[in-house]
């Protein structure tokens, strides 16, 4: 995997996008999709500073939002915070910069990855004010060690997991490492480490003779994951729990700048952060129809393996 550096040259507001050339946009889509991530030191987004002042306000030990906070775009909906010791006014101002973030990456994405027509669903966005550096998670909930992104609550059916970040911190940088993408390693993966997934009818039967055995028959279904999902999410945990992976693996180290912007697929790139303070994040769910080489989607690579179709 590689860092591509996009100078904001190649992006300048009296450059329209139609004098880009189509050839641009297909390459930039095309290493996204091969597990490259697209960094702009200087962010295509542009955030009003007062909002931005307004986000590094909330300091982690005097703020009233203490963890991250979640944007739902579909339901226009503010989350994560305890609305009982947050003034409404305060609510108020983040829901609308949160609004107005989730819009301007919308348009970014529109013009920059333009081919892919955005055939995405708009997933959640997040505000981010809590230091990374020895943040104190469980295992599964940390993002100091590396791992591809697998949603337990909104499983995805193929459909893959784009993000674009943006380090709003003033001074400091945002500190990741990145490791080889999925299609390179889980050949690597044996069945007892973690079980291929089984085409649809004989997971749904498992899980439902299980569940029965369990007397959880009617509690199941809620949350409707295909044999990809389930497998993807083993995969995050696989690669969390694996000590030697974790200490072995190749890595490139990044410091992502103040005032930058990177995209990538997480569901493909393990990463992880390792310190960093105040970032604004925006998840789009990729059709894998739209993909440019759907080949190298991890559900086409998990069908290949397995020979069934899964999702
Ligand atoms: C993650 O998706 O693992 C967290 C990345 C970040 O907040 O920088
Ligand atoms: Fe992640």
């Amino acid at each position: 995997m590689a860092i591509v550096s996009i100078p904001p040259d190649a992006l300048r507001d009296e450059i329209t996008r139609d004098s880009r050339s189509a050839e641009q946009h297909r390459e930039w889509c095309l290493r996204l999709e091969a597990g490259d991530i697209l960094y702009f030191p200087e962010s295509p987004l542009k955030i009003p500073a007062e909002d931005v002042a307004f986000l590094l306000g909330q300091h982690q030990t005097t703020s009233v939002f203490h963890k991250n906070i979640a944007y739902r775009p579909e339901k226009d909906l503010l989350t994560g915070f305890d609305a009982g010791s947050v003034p409404p006014h305060a609510v108020k101002r983040l829901h609308s910069i949160m609004r107005a973030y989730s819009n301007a990456a919308t348009e970014v994405l529109r013009d920059i990855l333009a081919p892919y027509q955005a055939r995405w669903e708009l997933d959640y966005a997040s505000f981010r004010p809590v230091e990374e550096q020895g943040r104190d998670q469980t295992l599964h909930r940390r993002n100091d060690l590396l791992h591809t992104d697998a949603f337990p609550t909104r499983p995805t059916h193929g459909a893959r997991i784009l993000r674009l970040f943006n380090n709003i911190h003033p001074t400091r940088t945002r500190d990741w490492i990145t490791s080889d993408p999925f299609g390179t390693i889980v050949g690597s993966i044996t069945p007892q480490q973690i079980p291929l997934p089984h085409s649809k009818k004989i997971c749904a039967r498992t899980l439902c003779s299980l569940g029965q055995a369990l007397g959880l028959s009617r509690a199941l279904p809620s949350i409707k994951r295909s044999p990809y999902d389930e497998f993807m999410l083993r995969f995050h945990n696989f690669l969390k729990e694996n000590s030697i992976y974790q200490a072995s693996c190749s890595k490139i180290h990044t410091q992502f700048l103040p005032g930058s912007s990177w995209m990538l697929y997480s569901d493909t790139v393990p990463h992880a952060v390792l310190a960093g303070q105040f970032a604004l994040e925006q998840t789009f769910l990729v059709s894998p129809e739209a993909q440019l080489d759907p080949s190298s989607s991890p559900v086409a690579i998990l069908e290949r393996m397995t020979g069934t179709r899964l999702r």
